[in-house]
């Protein structure tokens, strides 16, 4: 299993961070204390997420305005129609722990 590393304390609530690891690029979101990790590119037209703005569990794309529920990466608006990939993440210790998987 394939687990990157964040310390807690530096992302706030309301706030993204990307991670990468090998070709794979996270974008791990901070919404009122709880983490989630998907992969930063927009299903629409393959984006980088970095720069999108999150509001409360919804993630704005910058380029045409679709909108992604971080907590499953679901469509909240179009136009994309895919849901992005999620990664499983467990706080602990003060660290975030985000699995990729084997
Ligand atoms: S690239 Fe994200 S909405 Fe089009």
């Amino acid at each position: 299993m394939i687990t990157l590393v964040v310390d807690a304390a530096e992302l706030g609530p309301g706030q993204t961070r990307v991670v990468e690891h090998r070709g794979t690029s996270v974008l791990l979101c901070n919404v009122d204390g709880d983490y989630y990790a998907l992969e930063n590119r927009c299903s629409h037209a393959a984006a980088r997420l970095s720069v999108a703005r999150l509001d409360g569990c919804l993630l704005e794309c910058p380029v045409h305005g679709a909108r992604f529920d971080v907590r499953d990466g679901s469509v909240a608006r179009r136009p994309a129609r895919r849901a992005i990939r999620t990664f499983p993440v467990v706080v602990s210790g003060g660290k975030v722990e985000i699995q990729l998987g084997p």
